[in-house]
């Protein structure tokens, strides 16, 4: 990942928000803690280039000897997160404006405009810069670019966004007539004559066009990406050796993933589960296990809270326990190390609450404790950086098919939401102890002895071909084809032969309104389907759907056509028996017992072995305490798969 070795731990580091006598001590207690990397300057840009293509080093020069002193590396930012207030007062146009068409103001952060070529010029030349300055400097580890693309900034609606999208789709269509038939210009009197008539999705009086908004997505997705790119090369050509990443928003709606982490050498992630909902554990194991799926390998969880965050409603803390439980969970995951927002915890500013390793009280706080403990616990489990994770079972998400199944005001019922259409299946999953994928549609998935796709409302001839195990489709899947247009016959479309059913309407639920399966309640969805050549596994009882088919079969290609509680009884995988709230996970020959609850629990090891956080042997039952874990390096060579 980085040639740090070991696994990776440390934080945000915003030295520029102190004197500099305190640095002194934030590098002496970074290494008292075993801290081996810290993010430098993701917000510095008004602190490097105080004036236009004048820039002050010296401040960051002596940090980064300082930390390369105590053996600390850098993840260095290239500071261009937020634009400097001269560039705003200079340029104005560099900042967004919203769908109502105001233009945001300087004073919070990530305010650009992501198709400003002003904005790009100037990142581009810091970015340049930075990396000219510090391209032989030791500590150099790792290139942090931006920060968390989306976050603030996902859209801009000004002129000059609205003319990249027009240039966006130009190359994707060629000509106005290719775009209104994509886009089925003839509804609604949309006809275009001309592509210089095509706006971005504004407020309009009443709903716009879905196609356009799909369209919307996928060019503000590859807009931002643009801009990454335009860094990156810089980078590039100054330091190919030197691995480049930009920390990710879990599961999130705006950036298709796939296409972003494609550009990376390191995936990294922030995550924040919400320490006041006991099931949060479960949600972020889901985009933990997107992280290391995005590229098939370790990947990075770059930020992530000591204690309490500073942006939610009620801030509540981390339960003693909590905060080391839920590092080692992201380690089982696959990630090779664990960080933080931030180092030391801020005075000022909006995050003056948030916690940090180090918390306003100092090395006397329980915070403090916690960092030390899990410094030793990281590097009791240095050996599991690199290994690698095994996977049966894939989860298919497919972001324009997400976009296009969450475009407001047109679709059957808005209830229908993917992150929790994913979950329903994960849950389950992830209760007994099986290890998932994330995966396209369209890549090979002949490796997977189960593939579920919850929901793929748009859809090619081309996806899930590859399936070679058995197929579990859900509900409103094979709806419309990649411009947003039904499938000649409906639904599923080019599923159909696969799967010997047709839908003949969708049959959405009401708002608490349940209706009975043999397989269960189905709630939020149901489908009035007709088998073609598949066989009935579960039929909907009473109500409208009386005695019709809610699951059916042909071969191993499953249809599921309701939202049931938990769909995975049909799936032809066997977990483990694991108690309430235990998570069991595997990374090669070592296996994470994870207690997310607050009582003890008993677990029969599979096989023996030792204990790494520990050094103890164990095998048989054991009780792991609550909120606890235990990273058991198993004795046998050959790794058991749950
Ligand atoms: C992230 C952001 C950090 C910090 C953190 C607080 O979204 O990247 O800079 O603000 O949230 O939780």
């Amino acid at each position: 990942m980085t040639r740090v070795r070991g696994l990776l731990f440390g934080g945000d580091y915003n030295p520029e928000q102190w004197p500099e006598e305190v640095w002194a001590e934030d590098v002496r207690l970074m290494a008292e803690a075993g801290v081996n990397m810290a993010t430098v300057a993701v917000f510095s840009w008004s602190r490097l280039e105080p004036r236009p293509g004048v820039y002050d080093w010296g401040w960051l020069d002596r940090v980064l000897d300082l930390l390369h002193e105590y053996g600390i590396a850098a993840d260095l930012a290239t500071a261009t997160a937020t634009p400097p207030p001269w560039l705003v007062r200079e340029h104005p146009e560099v900042m967004p404006v919203d769908a109502a068409g105001t233009r945001l103001e300087f004073g919070s952060r990530q305010g650009y405009c992501p198709s400003s070529p002003v904005f790009k010029q100037h990142a581009v030349r810091l970015a340049r810069a930075v990396a000219e300055r510090y391209k032989d400097h030791p500590a150099l580890a790792m290139w942090h670019i931006s920060n968390e693309y989306a976050d603030h900034t996902l859209e801009c609606f000004c002129p000059e966004s609205a003319r990249h999208f027009r240039s966006w789709l130009e190359k994707r269509y060629g000509s106005v007539d290719a775009l209104n038939q994509a886009w089925g210009t003839s509804c609604w009197g949309q006809h275009y004559t001309n592509l210089d008539q095509v706006e971005p999705p504004r407020k309009a009086p009443g709903p716009v066009n879905p196609s356009q908004l799909v369209d919307w997505r996928r060019f503000c997705s590859d807009a931002l990406l643009e801009l990454f790119g335009a860094e990156k090369s810089v980078l590039r050509e100054i330091t190919p050796d030197i691995p480049v990443t930009t920390n990710f928003m879990s599961i999130l709606h705006g950036l298709d993933y796939w296409k972003w982490a494609a550009e990376e050498d390191v995936v990294s992630d922030d995550a924040y589960p919400d320490p006041a909902d006991p099931e949060s554990h479960v949600a972020v194991a889901l985009s933990y296990d997107l992280m290391r799926s995005l590229k098939r390998k370790p990947w990075l969880l770059l930020e992530s809270a000591p204690s309490a965050v500073s942006w939610r409603e009620v801030n509540v803390p981390k339960p003693p326990g909590m905060m080391r439980l839920h590092s080692l969970q992201a380690l089982a995951h696959g990630s090779d190390g664990v960080m933080f927002f931030q180092w030391r915890q801020a005075h000022y500013g909006p995050e003056k609450f948030h916690s940090a390793m180090l918390p306003h009280g100092g090395t006397s706080t329980r915070g403090w404790q916690d960092t030390l403990r899990l410094g030793r616990d990281l590097r009791n489990l240095a050996e599991i950086a690199g290994t690698s994770t095994k996977a049966d079972v894939a989860l298919i998400l497919d972001w324009d098919s997400w976009w296009g199944l969450e475009a407001p005001e047109s679709m059957p019922s808005n209830r229908l939401r993917l992150k929790e259409l994913l979950l329903a299946w994960y849950a389950p999953l992830h209760a007994r102890g099986i290890n998932v994928d994330l995966a396209r549609p369209d890549e090979d998935l002949s490796g997977y002895r189960v593939v579920i796709a919850p929901n793929l409302y748009m859809c090619t001839a081309e996806s899930l071909r590859t399936v070679t195990g058995q197929l579990v489709v859900g509900p409103f899947s094979g709806v419309v084809d990649p411009n947003d247009h039904v499938h000649p016959g409906g639904a599923p479309g080019p599923l159909k032969t696969m799967l010997g059913i047709e839908v003949d309407e969708f049959w959405p639920l009401p708002d608490g309104v349940t209706q009975e399966t043999t397989a269960g309640i189905a709630h939020t969805w149901a489908e009035w389907i007709r088998p073609i050549d598949a066989e009935v596994v579960a039929t909907y009882q009473g109500g409208e759907l009386d005695g019709l088919p809610a699951i059916t079969r042909k071969g191993d290609a499953y249809y599921v056509s309701c939202l049931l509680d938990d769909p995975t009884a049909i799936l032809s995988i066997e977990g483990l028996d694991l108690p309430d709230g235990v998570e069991a996970t595997r990374r090669e020959n070592y296996l994470f017992l994870l207690n997310h609850a607050t009582t003890p629990k008993k677990v029969i090891l599979p096989t023996p072995g030792r204990d790494l956080l520990t050094q103890q042997d164990l095998e048989g039952e054991i009780e792991i305490a609550p909120r606890d874990a235990i990273v058991l390096k198993e004795s046998s060579d050959t790794p058991v798969y749950p």
